[in-house]
Formats: C-alpha cells, structure tokens, sequence
C-alpha cells in the first residue's frame, strides 16, 4: 500500500492569478529527473529548456498539487497545437509523491474543469512505453488515434464525462 500523504489541490488560472505561477511551475518541473523529462518534453530538456517553455507557456489553466505551499505536481491544459477549441493536457507529479494517486487525481480535476469551461475535444500525447500515463489515460476513457510517431500514443477523449475516483486515498482536499 502506499502511503498516505497530505497535499491538497488547487487550480491556477494563468489570467486571473496574482501568485507567480510560472516560477511555481518552473520549480517543479526542473526538478523532474532526466527520464522523466523526457517523458514530459519527449527529450531530456536541459533545466535552461524548461525554463523557456515555462516562460512562453500560455496554460489556459493549471491543476495543481500542492504540499508545504509547494507545486509538487501539475496538470497543464494548454489550447490544442492545431485544432481550434480543442485542448491538450501534459500531467506531472515529483518523483517521491509519485504512485499514490496523484497523476489520476490531477488528470481527473483538469477534464473535470475543461468539461465546466465548455472545452469539448481533449488530447494527451505521450510515449508508447510510459505506462503510468497510459493507464490515467484508459481509465479516463481517451482512445488512441493514428498517429505520425510511432514512438508516441495520441489519445482523446471520446465520451468526454469526468473520471470517478479520481482522488487519491490520503490526500486532502483544499
Ligand atoms: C505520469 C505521472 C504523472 C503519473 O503520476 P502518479 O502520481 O505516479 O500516477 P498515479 O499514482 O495516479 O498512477 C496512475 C496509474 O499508473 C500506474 N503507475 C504509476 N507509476 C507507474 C509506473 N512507473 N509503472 C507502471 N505503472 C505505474 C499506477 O499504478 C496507476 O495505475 P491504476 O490506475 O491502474 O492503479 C508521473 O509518472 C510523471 O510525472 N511522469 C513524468 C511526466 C509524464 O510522463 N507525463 C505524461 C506525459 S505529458
């Protein structure tokens, strides 16, 4: 079993905060190891990368997981590259708070919010061989489509409802 931790969850809304999300964003995701950069970025993005990516991300919200007034995790919805009102999730959560249910819950909160913001269409890639995305991603409902990579899995969400149980036994909510 795993054990309990107490975090709670939160929500950033890139247009409407006060709080210096891009810094709490940047924190957490530099501190991801090489793997999971890659699994996030799809390359092992150097801390300067992130840094950018962070500093031109136009989020259209951020679920986030909070502990000690930490980000220690993230769901980013971000509009769709190119499909016009679509949108696409990148989830990620710290190494040591990882497999308690975390990803799921955030992963659950964000359809969650998309669906009461009217958001219709919603997308998550990730690599072929990551399995913890790839089980958030079934058991919310997404469905692969063909894509270009054959390293990677696009999915989307064809009977968009929200996920049951999506919060993490231990953790509290804000
Ligand atoms: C993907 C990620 C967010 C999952 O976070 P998490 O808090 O560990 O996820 P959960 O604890 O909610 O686990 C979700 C499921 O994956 C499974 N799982 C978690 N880690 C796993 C691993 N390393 N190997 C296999 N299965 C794993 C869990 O058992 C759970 O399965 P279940 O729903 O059948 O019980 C985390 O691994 C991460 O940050 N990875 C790097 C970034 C990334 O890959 N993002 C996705 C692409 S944008």
């Amino acid at each position: 079993m795993c054990p309990s931790i107490s975090c709670h969850f939160g929500m950033l809304d890139p247009l409407a905060t006060a709080r210096n999300w891009r810094g709490a964003l940047a924190r957490h995701l530099t501190r991801l190891d090489l793997g999971s950069r890659l699994d996030r970025f799809f390359t092992p993005a150097p801390d300067r990368t992130i840094r950018d990516y962070v500093a031109g991300a136009a989020p259209i919200f951020v679920v986030t997981a909070e502990r000690g007034g930490d980000v220690c995790g993230v769901a980013e919805v971000h509009p769709h590259h190119n499909r016009p009102s679509a949108a696409e999730i990148a989830v990620s959560v710290d190494e040591d708070l990882r497999r308690r249910g975390i990803g799921r819950a955030l992963f659950s909160r964000a359809l969650a919010e998309a669906q009461a913001r009217g958001i219709e269409d919603i997308w998550v890639v990730y690599l072929r061989g990551n399995e913890a995305m790839g089980r958030i991603a079934d058991r919310a409902g997404f469905a692969s489509v063909a894509g270009d990579d054959p390293g990677t899995i696009t999915a989307h969400l064809i009977d968009f409802a929200p996920m049951s149980g999506g919060v993490a036994a231990g953790a509290e909510e804000s």
